[in-house]
């Protein structure tokens, strides 16, 4: 597929189905990632993916965050939601924690953050192109310590996303935005 399809037809996917994704495909999307530009080159990615009963750890976390957000974590609602969340993560078929590097310069470490999130995009699009789905997802299950410890955060990283890949359990249309054309002055 074109990269400009691809890049048009991206969405956030939310439902996969079950088959895995090959191990070489995911491979191929990371060396997308790090194409992504970099200024002096710093290499601030980490990547760590989870994969099968790698992924039970996840979903335990997910399903504790999405606990707390109830008044009454006893109460069905919340057991029901956790459930749920614990259920969807286990069948995501593959997720990337996406880390970063915490440049002792501000400024060094906002371009490097900025250069991870160019590779997620690249990664993003990558996907399509090889007819998977993603969804990246950020909140306070990045900063669980339990999280680091199971991808094994370096010293000095930060997780900046958590990036499930899979097939597609449908096709769905990408969502709306407004057209650039509003909001782009051309000068000259
Ligand atoms: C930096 C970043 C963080 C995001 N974090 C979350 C998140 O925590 N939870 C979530 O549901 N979606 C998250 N998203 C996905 C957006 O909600 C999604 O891209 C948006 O709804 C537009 O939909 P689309 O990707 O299908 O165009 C995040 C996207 C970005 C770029």
């Amino acid at each position: 597929m074109d990269i400009i399809d691809a890049i048009k037809r991206r969405t956030s996917v939310r439902r996969y189905r079950p088959e895995p994704v090959p191990r070489e495909a995911i491979e191929l999307l990371l060396d997308c990632a790090v194409r992504a530009p970099n200024h002096k080159l710093t290499e601030p990615w980490r990547f760590a993916v989870l994969t099968g009963e790698a992924k039970a750890g996840l979903a335990e976390i997910r399903a504790r965050h999405r606990l707390g957000r109830y008044e009454d974590p006893a109460s069905g609602e919340a057991r029901a939601a956790m459930e749920k969340v614990r259920r969807e993560t286990l069948d995501i078929p593959a997720v990337i924690v996406i880390m970063c590097r915490l440049h002792d310069d501000e400024i060094t470490r906002e371009e490097d953050y900025a250069a991870v999130m160019m590779g997620t995009a690249n990664l993003m699009a990558a996907a399509v192109s090889l007819g998977l789905g993603t969804y990246l997802r950020t909140g306070g299950v990045m900063h669980d310590p339990a999280l680091g410890e199971l991808v094994g955060l370096p010293d000095g990283f930060r997780i900046v996303g958590v990036l499930s890949v899979g097939y597609p359990a449908e096709s769905e249309a990408p969502r709306r935005r407004r057209p650039a054309g509003d909001l782009t002055q051309w000068l000259g």
